[in-house]
């Protein structure tokens, strides 16, 4: 029997490669052991899933042909088996005369058996994991197969919160993404959802353009040729999406709005920065939960420590499967000002600042009085440095532990995409 050993392997890095949402789909599953049960429960409360309709059982492939006798099978089918690759091929070849033509059928194993693999793509069946699968590899796999594989690759999404106002989040997310593009030459959108009172525009000597207003207010009409018109170019490989800068217009933002915008934005650069304002509204929540990764940024007082443990809290919850937001503590060493340890700031909050950037008036001040960049104004200073190192975490652009040799995958199981996933 052609079986290759099982291989332990990384953890899929959705900070690194986004997964597409799944879309409104309905999902059957039916599992033959609890573990998986599990598994796929924490996978299907997941935010990427939480548009489609999924349903757990045990009972593994006997259970599914039970219940699709009478009832008509779902989007995608996921059937857990134990058996070997004869009583597989069987059990589905009785499955196949209740399931649906065009349900798309997922087969979880507890054999890693290239043969079987082959036979089951050849009969039809979708995809073949090999158990123990993990939550967020399950998820990728769904997505994967509602993806056109052709369809522009998908940007990241990363959030820029301050834990209170005034902290400095507008003008990192500003800086990083002008690191990111400019040094990095990552292409990127700067997307503004500071409607009334954002300042990406001020910060890049720009007239406010006002073109995210008009996606928000008709998300239905939101297309990449619409995004392209409404972005302001800022430079080479760098885009702003912008509010009006104003309070003449007034506007309810809608989670679904913001949702349809930044899935439309994503798929038009690897990169997108989202400056998210410092306040609290359904839609802001939805925007943090959906993003693929976040950058709180705090000042290190009580009040700004209070919020940034709310948040990371509420993250941590609500994200079981994605990376830990990170954390920048800025406008560091304020004279006089009765301050906050950093490393008693990250022990509160159970992270470690990825950069802690000093108060510096001066530059910081220059830069927004001249509409630049604090590269531009201070490319020698200390801030620009800590910026720098920023943007390369944001653009994950930093050299990666050795991970393959840390587990020796051996290359045929890279060329497996399907079985090497556990
Ligand atoms: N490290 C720093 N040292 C000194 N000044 C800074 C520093 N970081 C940001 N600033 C200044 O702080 C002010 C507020 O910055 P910014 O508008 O980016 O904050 P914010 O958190 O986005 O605020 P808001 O809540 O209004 O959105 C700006 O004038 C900016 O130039
Ligand atoms: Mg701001």
């Amino acid at each position: 029997m052609n079986t290759a050993a099982v291989e332990p392997t990384l953890p899929m890095q959705s900070e690194n490669f986004p997964v597409a949402l799944i879309p409104r789909i309905s999902i059957g599953i039916f599992c033959d052991n609890q573990q998986t049960g599990q598994t796929l429960q924490a996978a299907s409360v997941d935010r990427r899933m939480s548009r489609a309709h999924v349903s757990i059982q045990l009972g593994g492939i006997a259970a599914a042909i039970q219940v699709h006798q009478t009832e008509p099978t779902p989007n995608v089918l996921v059937v857990e088996s134990h058996a070997d690759r004869n009583s597989i091929m069987a059990e589905l070849a009785s499955l196949a005369e209740v399931c649906q033509p065009n349900t798309k059928v997922i087969v979880v194993g507890h054999v890693n058996d290239v043969i079987l693999y082959r036979e089951l793509i050849k009969n039809g069946v979708s995809e073949y994991l090999v158990a123990p699968i993990s939550a967020v590899s399950f998820i990728e796999t769904i997505s994967s197969m509602y993806n056109d594989p052709k369809a522009a690759p998908l940007g990241r999404i990363v959030a820029f919160v301050g834990s209170k106002g005034g902290v400095g989040s507008s003008t990192i997310a500003h800086n990083v993404s002008w690191a990111v593009s400019q040094k990095l030459q990552l292409e990127t959108i700067i997307t503004d959802l500071d409607l009334s009172f954002g300042t990406a525009a001020l910060n890049f000597n720009q007239d406010s353009g006002g073109g995210i207003f008009e996606a928000l207010g008709q998300p239905d009409r939101v297309d990449a040729t619409l995004i392209d018109r409404l972005m302001t170019k800022l430079g080479n490989k760098l885009s702003l999406l912008n509010g009006p800068g104003g309070i003449e217009r007034e506007m309810n933002i809608e989670a679904h709005s913001v949702e349809t915008v930044l899935n439309v934005v994503r798929h038009a650069a690897p990169l997108v920065v989202v400056d998210v304002p410092n306040l609290w509204a359904p839609w802001v929540k939805y925007t943090l939960l959906s993003a693929d990764e976040i950058v709180i940024t705090a000042t290190p007082e009580l009040p700004s420590l209070r919020n940034a443990k709310n948040l990371v809290d509420l993250l941590k919850a609500s994200r079981p499967h994605d990376r830990m937001p990170r954390l920048v503590l800025n406008q560091v060493g304020v004279p006089k000002r009765p301050e906050i340890p950093a490393a008693d700031f990250g022990k509160a909050l159970g992270i470690q600042p990825t950069a802690i950037i000093p108060h510096d008036p001066q530059n910081f001040g220059l830069a927004q009085g001249n509409g630049q960049m604090v590269f531009e104004v201070a490319p020698k200073s200390k801030s620009a440095e800590l910026l720098y190192n920023l943007s390369e975490v944001v653009a994950g652009t930093q050299k990666p532990v050795k991970a393959a040799s840390r587990f020796g995958l051996p290359g045929l199981m890279k060329n497996l995409p399907m079985m090497k996933k556990k």
